[in-house]
């Protein structure tokens, strides 16, 4: 019997990226990249939705969580009133945030994280998923990205959805000087590709559903249209 399940469920939900969510955005990048980029960045990509899409990923959970309150002062503390307890901490529900350029037939994926907490669940590849499922219906036919060599989970994913490496950036990276590799995606016009890229999209809600996650888009444009 999968336990997980009788305890509650996770919903994720994958939303337009609007100017408020940005500083959220600002602090999970923090935790999920060495080179995060300013604010301002995500402000001016968001004022231009002609040529980008951005992203995020919400969690609501109905699972018990951790006990994170500090124990109820005791004896004569509990009479101060000058002493109060510290807030709960805030949870934030953005945990993932993706984006991409698109020009003419080429999408280029700029940016993908998840939560380090909330890794290894099929997220960051829903996330990939919508990015590609947007290409798609703005008839790109190419999605290409920058990778650091070192980040070989990154790297799997892409492989995973038939992107290679087609050429190297030296020193690409500002904060220590990595190397990036620069892969592309196969043709999205390429029908056995489409019905590649249709079967993997398949298995993977499968797959979050079976593990009592309920993954939806809101606010985005259906991939057909
Ligand atoms: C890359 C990243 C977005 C993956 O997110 P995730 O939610 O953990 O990934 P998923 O659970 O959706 O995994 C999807 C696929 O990615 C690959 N993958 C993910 N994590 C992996 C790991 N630790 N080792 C090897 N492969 C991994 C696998 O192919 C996996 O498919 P599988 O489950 O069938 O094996 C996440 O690791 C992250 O946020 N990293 C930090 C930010 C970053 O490096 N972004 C990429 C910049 S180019």
């Amino acid at each position: 019997m999968d336990s997980e399940k009788t305890i509650g469920t996770d919903s994720y939900y994958v939303e337009p990226m609007r100017i408020d969510d940005v500083p959220a955005v600002s602090r999970l990048e923090r935790r999920c990249f060495t080179n995060p980029w300013p604010e301002s960045a995500y402000r001016r990509e968001l004022r231009n939705p002609a040529n980008n899409f951005y992203v995020v990923l919400r969690w609501r959970s109905d699972r018990p969580q951790a006990e994170t309150s500090p124990p109820e002062p005791r004896g004569r503390l509990a009479l101060l009133p000058l002493i109060r307890r510290p807030e709960p901490p805030v949870t934030d529900s953005i945990v993932g945030f993706a984006g991409m350029w698109i020009l003419y037939d080429e999408a280029h994926v700029t940016t993908i994280a998840v939560a380090p907490e909330h890794r290894g669940r099929g997220l960051g590849e829903l996330l990939l998923v919508t990015l590609f499922d947007e290409a798609i219906r703005r008839r790109a036919e190419w999605v290409t990205l920058e990778v650091r060599v070192s980040n070989a989970p990154a790297q799997a994913l892409y492989e995973k959805y038939g992107f290679t490496r087609q050429g190297l950036r030296k020193r690409y990276y500002s904060d220590n000087g990595e190397d990036a590799y620069i892969m592309w995606s196969p043709s999205l016009r390429d029908p056995a590709y489409q019905q590649r890229y249709g079967q993997l999209r398949e298995r993977l809600f499968e797959r979050l559903a079976a593990k009592g996650i309920t993954a939806e888009k809101h606010g985005l444009p259906h991939p057909g249209h």
